[in-house]
This record gives C-alpha cells, structure tokens and sequence, in this order.
C-alpha cells in the first residue's frame, strides 16, 4: 500500500462478571493506543537506547472502530456477548457462539479482536495470516487491554494489542522462537539475533548469542518485556507487516 493503510476494527467482548463487560472509553483507550504505536507517535519511544533509535519506524497503519456492519448497517464496532464460561484458553472456543463466545465478523474485511477472561497467565493470543478465517483475528485478556477500567499493571498500557496484531500481520518473536537458543530467527533482517524472551524492563545493553555490544533489541513489542518497556517495531519488521497486508491480508485497508 502507499500511504497509511486503515484498518475497521471490531471488539467483541465477551463477559461472565460485570467487570469483564468492559466500558466503551477501555474500548477508545486501546484503539487510542494503537494508532501511536503503529505510527510511532507513542511518547515513550524516548527509552529506545541510542545505538537503536535508527531503528524506529512508522508502520503506516491506523485503526478505527468499525462504523458498518456485515449487513451494510451502522454499527458502533462493538458487540457484547455474556457468557457462562468463567475463563477461556487458546482452543479459540471465545470465536464461536456454540462454544461460550462469539462468531467473527468476515475476517477479511474487519480485524476481530475479542476481550475476556483468559486462564492460565495468558494476556492474549493471535492466529498468524493465512488461517482459517472462522478463527482469524486476536484475543485478548481484559486486564491486559487499553489503559482504563480493568487494564491492570505492569500490562495496562496497551501493548498486548499491539504485540498480537504484530503476530496477526506476520511478525514472529524478536528471539526466534528456539526457546533461549541462538538458532532460530524471527525472519527479520535488522533485529539483532537473540537468545531467549526478555521480562520486566531490562537494562541497557542486555547480551545475548554473542550480539554485543548493543545486545537485545530488548524494546521491541515482539518481546515479552512489561508494557511500559515495549515502545518500537523496526524498518524491516514494518516492512513485513505491509507485505502481509499488500498480500494475504489486502481487502482488510479499506
Ligand atoms: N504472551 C503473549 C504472546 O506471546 C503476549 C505477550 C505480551 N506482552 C506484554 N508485555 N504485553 O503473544
Ligand atoms: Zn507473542
Ligand atoms: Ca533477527
């Protein structure tokens, strides 16, 4: 795409407490932050090391709620579900209406991310290009989404979003996926290799697989760092995003 492409987006929020039905101003407040992070406006992008702030880039996407239906009808791209299931997992059971959640609007055309109660630690999961796409789009925990209401520290600044929508738009985790080895690679030409996932909020340089003397690339938000500590994609990461939307993902820039 030239220029910024747009993306409709849908939320589906899927509660069993009264707390997880989420309020529309959590709702803005995520959408608020991925149109910073996606294009680097984000004011926390200062705590990118300098040997690294080259790396910086604009993904040229932006995101808005999604203002027409499937059936053509105005809709506030918000749909609210309650369900008698206490928690899901990562067996997509949150993306049926038979299973406890609900149904995605047509995947190729809006972005899908439902909001619930997730088990197990998870703060949310995404399903790579190219899936089914009766199961496409991102789930996210609601303790880990936007910056208001349910969204609880360290993972209430947005990034579980922006993370998972790296995922959805084919981005794979800075560290390769090898557990802490140094073979695997995250397919991305200007990331340093390496070794493992970082936590918390690391200190610059953070070493690993010999990639000294900058070392991790340990900001990034296809890292496990907190919320506060992710602010960045790179140049070749975005260039990889707008591959999958030039490509697989095409009819979601509208
Ligand atoms: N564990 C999730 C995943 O691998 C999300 C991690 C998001 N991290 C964060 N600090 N918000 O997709
Ligand atoms: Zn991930
Ligand atoms: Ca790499």
């Amino acid at each position: 795409f030239s220029g910024v492409a747009h993306i409709p987006v849908v939320v589906h929020v899927v509660w069993n407490t009264a707390a997880q039905n989420i309020s529309q101003a959590q709702i803005d407040s995520q959408i608020e932050v991925l149109n910073r992070d996606f294009r680097a406006t984000n004011t926390d992008v200062g705590i990118v090391p300098a040997p690294f702030t080259g790396l910086v880039a604009d993904a040229r996407i932006e995101f808005a709620l999604a203002t027409t239906d499937p059936n053509g009808n105005p809709t506030t791209g918000v749909t609210r579900t309650q369900t008698t299931r206490t928690g899901f997992t990562t067996d997509d059971a949150i993306k049926s209406s038979a299973t406890g959640g609900i149904d995605p609007w047509p995947a190729d055309k809006y972005l899908n991310i439902w909001v619930g109660q997730l088990g197990g630690g998870l703060l949310g999961y995404a399903q790579f290009p190219g899936g089914p796409a009766e199961t496409d789009g991102v789930v996210i925990l609601h303790s880990g989404f936007g910056t208001n209401g349910t969204a609880a520290a360290p993972f209430d600044l947005g990034r579980t979003t922006t993370h998972e929508i790296g995922h959805y738009l084919n981005l794979f985790h800075i560290w390769g996926d090898d557990g802490t080895g140094c073979s695997g690679s995250d397919e991305v030409a200007d990331t340093p290799n390496q070794g493992g996932p970082n936590f918390g909020v690391p200190t610059f340089p953070k070493l690993s697989c010999s990639n000294g003397p900058n070392g991790d690339l340990f900001v990034n938000y296809m890292d496990y760092t907190d919320d506060r500590g992710m602010v960045m994609f790179t140049n070749d990461q975005v260039a990889r995003m707008a591959a999958c939307l030039d490509t697989v993902r095409t009819d979601l820039n509208q």
